[in-house]
This record gives C-alpha cells, structure tokens and sequence, in this order.
C-alpha cells in the first residue's frame, strides 16, 4: 500500500520563525485588564485606580473584593463566610491528616464545584460564593487534622473574622482580624501573575469558575510564587540572630541560593505592599519576636543583593512582611500559601468574570525546535 502524503527526503522544511520569544513571557502583554495596575519601575500598584496603601488604610476585604467584582466602591459591603457542602467535608475528612493545606484546599474547591455545578459564564453571585466558601473549607481540614470538629459560620462575622472565629472556635480580637483583613486586602489582585494567568486560560476555554480556582490554586502553591513566606519564616529560624545573619546571608547568596521575600519579576522598586504590611506587621498588638530581626536582615539582604547583583534591582517583595502578620495572628506557616490563596479568590474570580466578558480563546504559539522532519527508523 502507498501513503500519497508520507514525507520524502525531499518534504519541504517549515519558514524559520522569527518572532521574538521572550522566557517566561516576561515583558510580553498578554491581555487587557481594568482590575489592577502593577507599576513595576515606580512600585505602585491600585486596583481600579486605587492606591493600595489607602485601600488598606480605609477598606475591608469584602470591600475590596466587590470593588473587583463589580467596579463600584462600597465601602460598606459586607461578606461572610459560607457553610462547606456536606459533600466537600466528607471529601476533606477522607484526605491524610498530613495533607498539605493547599492540597486541602486545592481538593476543596474541585468538590464544591463538582457539587455546586456553577455553568459558563461565570457570575459575580458565583465568584462571592466561591470566596466566601474557601475559607470554611481551609478553617475545617485545619481542625479535622487535628482531630477536632469544623466550626459552623457565624453569619454576623465579616470574612476575614469568620475564618479566623472557624479556625480557632474563638471570635478573634478586632485588632487581630483588622490585620489579617488588611493583608487579604494587599493579596487580593496583582496582575497577570501566574495562578491568575492559568485561571484566564481555564475560563477561556468556556470552563466553570471552579476549574479555573483549582487551576489558580495548583499553580499558587510553588515556592516561586505563593510559597515563599513560609519559607521566610524557615530562613529566619536558621539565621537565628542578628549576630549569624550577614553570615548566613553571604553563605546562601555563594551558594546561588534565592532570598525568600526579595525579588519580584515585575517591581523593581519596593513592593508597595510589602510597605503596607510593614506598616501593619509593626502596629500588631502580638507581634512574632523574631519581628525585629526581620527588620534587621531585611537591610543587610537589600545591601547584600545589591552588591552581588548592581545592575538588577532587587528589592523586598510583599511576602517578606506577609510573614510576621500571617505569623501575628496566630496561623502556623504551614498555612500561610493556603490564607494568601483565599485572600486573591477575590482577583481570581474577578479576572475570570474579565475574561469571560470579552473571551478570546488564550492558544499562544510555540516555536519548534526538535529534530527537521525525518523517517522512523526501519
Ligand atoms: N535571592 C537571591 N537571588 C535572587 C533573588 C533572591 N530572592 N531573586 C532573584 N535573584 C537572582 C536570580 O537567581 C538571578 O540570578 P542569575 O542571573 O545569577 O541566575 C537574578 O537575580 C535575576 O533574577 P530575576 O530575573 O529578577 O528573577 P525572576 O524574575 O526569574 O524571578 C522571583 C522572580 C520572585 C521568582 C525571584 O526573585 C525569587 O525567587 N524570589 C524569592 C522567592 C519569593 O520571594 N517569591 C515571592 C514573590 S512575590
């Protein structure tokens, strides 16, 4: 038998592509958005024109979250925390105890979606449900691996206190959940990061919100992006004391190592968020001890960083100050990618509600570079 379309020796090779490819699509713009600005060179960032520093000063999280939902400031919009499906709990009570909390709550939002069925388009009714959900979802697999019952709801508690209230049993001092309010309000939405990309492309395709969550999650959860402030923690414990620090600062930077809490592949200035915790981490009634070595080390790693590396800016980034508020009110590291992901629910869900308005299919192209054309070997 003959195949008219197999390849000869002769098969014409495909035009080289010569289109710029830029790694890690860094520089490339890949979308439009009205939901926040990251002003990179000058370290800004607003969300719907406003500044960040001011929304934390005089908003709430829920707030905020509906600022992303629907555009209009209400600084009175309320939110709480909503109660976990029968089927998602038996879903969490089955997983090890030992199961990360991302995962946890990776599997959360997998089975609340495949309970709540929520259809394309994606709704603002879905996006508040869905945030509102998680962080139930995380306060309960937080108890049960410990043996103890999930909390119900307490539907007077705004969000922020109501995972908190779920996560201990107790309602929490103002103070403490004013803090923690404050760094879901700087978590909320930044940009085309990772996670919000992959959620993007997941609505894309005319999936469900949930899928676009899952996905969302899955891709916080590496060290590059949303694991780095536990890590900071990590980094503090082995430096000790301000005595051991440069020491061990030079040692990780000989050994290529990266400084959790520094960097970012958009600011080269100040983290602006990385200021306002800063600002919150100091004014905490119960702040971590280890506060005011973080003070400390964050000069020598700026001076440090900016000797090794003179033409690339390397400045703090926001998860080195989310470590002592996420630290302050009483969550274990291990939870602290888990609390970043339910804080930037709200810019998820608001880029998936963005991107299902005026969808486009997201299918970049890719520029081959195996072997030519050739037979199988006989
Ligand atoms: N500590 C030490 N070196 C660092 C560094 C850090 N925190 N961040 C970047 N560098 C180094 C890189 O290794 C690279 O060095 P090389 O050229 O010798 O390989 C150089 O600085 C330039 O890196 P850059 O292009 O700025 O990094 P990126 O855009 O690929 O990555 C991050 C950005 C955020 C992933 C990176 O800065 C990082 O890993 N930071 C620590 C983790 C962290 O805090 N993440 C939270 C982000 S909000």
């Amino acid at each position: 038998m003959t195949n008219s379309t197999a390849p000869t020796a002769t098969a014409p090779s495909a035009a080289p592509d010569n289109r710029p490819y830029s790694p890690g699509l860094e520089g490339v713009l890949a979308g439009e958005t009205s939901l926040s600005q990251v002003d990179g060179a000058n370290g800004r960032l607003i969300y719907r024109g406003y500044r960040i520093g001011d929304l934390v000063e005089h908003g709430t999280y829920p707030a905020v979250a509906n600022l992303l939902w629907t555009g209009d400031w209400d600084p009175a919009a309320r939110m709480a925390t909503a109660p976990v499906p029968d089927a998602v709990l038996a879903t969490l009570r089955a997983l090890p105890k030992t199961a990360k909390p991302m995962d946890a709550l990776r599997t959360a939002v997998s089975a609340w979606g495949a309970t709540e069925a929520p259809p394309y388009p994606p709704t603002v009714e879905q996006a508040r449900a869905l945030t509102a959900f998680s962080p139930s979802a995380l306060a309960a697999f937080a108890r049960i691996r410990e043996g103890k019952e999930p909390v119900e709801p307490d539907p007077s508690l705004d969000l922020v206190e109501g995972f908190l209230y779920q996560l201990t049993g107790d309602r929490p001092e103002p103070a403490t959940s004013r803090a923690l309010d404050a760094y879901f309000i700087v978590g909320a939405e930044h940009g085309f990061n990772a996670s919000t990309f992959t959620a993007r492309v997941v609505i894309g395709t005319n999936s469900d919100i949930a899928s676009a969550v899952v996905a969302a999650i899955g891709t916080m959860k590496g060290p590059l992006h949303g694991g780095a402030p536990s890590e900071v923690v990590d980094q503090l414990a082995k430096m000790g004391s301000v005595e051991h620090a440069e020491a061990w600062l030079r040692g990780a930077l000989d050994r290529h190592e990266r400084l959790m809490g520094f960097g970012h592949r958009v600011y080269r200035a100040y983290d602006p968020r990385a200021a306002a915790l800063r600002k919150v981490a100091e004014g905490m009634e119960h702040k971590p001890d280890w506060l005011h070595l973080a003070i400390q080390v964050e000069d020598m790693a700026l001076r440090l960083l900016a000797e090794k590396y003179p033409d690339r800016p390397l400045k703090t980034n926001v998860e080195f100050y989310a470590a002592p508020v996420l630290s302050g009110v009483g969550l274990t590291p291990d939870l602290f990618t888990a609390t970043f992901s339910l804080a930037r629910h709200a810019g998820w869900t608001a880029h998936v509600l963005e991107q299902a308005a005026s969808n486009r299919l997201i299918r970049p192209d890719v520029r081959y570079i195996g072997p030519a054309e050739r037979d199988l070997p006989s």
